[in-house]
């Protein structure tokens, strides 16, 4: 049974999964899309030779849509997903889901699911999950000649627990992605590397572990599921570039605003672990994270402390307000970054 909207603690909400009414589904087989459309059922049917069971091939997304003052919703760049999704896609060989349809889509199941966006000034949003399998019966390591393309919804909070909060992270000694891997995709392989030393850092009181870049593990990459950036002494927003890095939408909106907005420089380049002296602030950015700011680093038994462990850098600060005054709609926002979504 799917859950009803007033069964939900809109002021309590994290990151978790929930059965709502209303998800997309489509389905690809002789070589084009077929039916697609709305469905309540949250469960897929698959065969047991499905090429995502055994050899991974699927990707997925993650956005959100707002709440704003006025009660309407809005999409957050959604275009930017379906882009990514079509490399991910590419890289795995399986077939695009036309942009446009992608957009169109998120649109159906937020309209369908409009109760469960929360109220403008809950700090919530409503976070939609598009993905795509390879299914049918397989067994060789081949691509699928069938796959299902869909998108579920759920509403939720913060993803670390600190929202604004700084929190402390570790560096960890394994790789989620190779260096001429699929880490610049957003593909279920990458993040089965990560449980394990995900694992590790949460249970020795870390809010995620920072990884490196696999061929020197002198340079970060990735901050868990988001990208890391720093503010340096002398104002420049610098983010890491990496053939192994999620190229993340939320990291080049910052990059825009960080530039346009708050007249910062702005670098693209190597983050040295042991350089983290000239950042005054750190943080990491992505669809969930929104902007965490990062208190600490523990890197080989040493504990780096950015502004500070307990409160929010200016700099950050004001990103984080840009950033989401756009999104929440009170914001004037850069041409083509909101869409809206027709509720009626
Ligand atoms: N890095 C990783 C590994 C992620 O999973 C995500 C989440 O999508 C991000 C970064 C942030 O990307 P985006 O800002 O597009 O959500
Ligand atoms: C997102 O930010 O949308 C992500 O995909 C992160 C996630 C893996 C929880």
């Amino acid at each position: 049974m799917s859950v009803k909207a007033s069964e939900v603690d809109f002021d309590n909400l994290g990151f978790d999964y929930m059965d709502l009414p209303f998800r997309f589904r489509a389905y690809y087989r002789d070589g084009q899309w077929q039916e697609a459309g709305l469905t309540d059922d949250p469960n897929i049917h698959i065969s047991e030779g499905s090429t995502i069971l055994h050899y991974g091939q699927g990707s997925f997304e993650g956005l959100k849509a707002y709440r704003t003052k006025d009660g309407s919703i809005n999409l957050f760049r959604p275009d930017e997903n379906a882009k990514r999704m079509a490399k991910s896609c590419e890289r795995l060989l399986m077939p695009t889901f036309p942009e446009d349809k992608f957009v169109d889509a998120v649109k159906q199941v937020v309209k369908a699911n409009k109760d469960f966006v929360p109220a403008y000034g809950n700090g919530g949003t409503l976070y939609l999950r598009p993905y795509m399998v390879g299914v049918g019966g397989n067994i060789g390591v081949h691509p699928a000649k069938e796959y299902i393309f869909s998108i579920f919804a759920m509403p939720v909070g913060n993803y670390f627990k600190g929202g604004l909060t700084p929190t402390a992270f570790i560096t960890s000694e394994y790789d989620r992605a190779a260096h001429k891997g699929t880490g610049a995709n957003k593909v279920g392989g990458n993040y089965a590397a990560s449980l394990f030393p995900g694992q590790f850092a949460h249970e020795n009181g870390y809010s995620d572990c920072i990884y490196l870049d696999p061929v020197s593990h002198r340079k970060v990459e990735e901050v868990g599921s988001a990208n890391f950036f720093g503010i340096t002494k002398d104002n420049v927003f610098v983010t890491p570039k990496s053939p192994s890095i999620l190229p993340s939408i939320t990291k080049f909106s910052l990059l825009y605003l960080a530039k346009e907005r708050l007249g910062l420089g702005t670098e693209q380049g190597d983050v040295y672990v042991d350089q983290f002296d000239r950042f005054k602030e750190a943080g990491a950015c992505g669809t969930a994270a929104v902007i965490s700011p990062i208190g600490s680093v523990t890197h080989e038994g040493n504990k780096h402390v950015f502004y500070s462990e307990t409160e929010v850098g200016p700099v950050t600060k004001e990103l984080y307000d840009t950033l989401t005054g756009i999104q929440f709609g009170d914001v004037e926002a850069p041409e083509g970054w909101i869409q809206k979504v027709d509720v009626d």
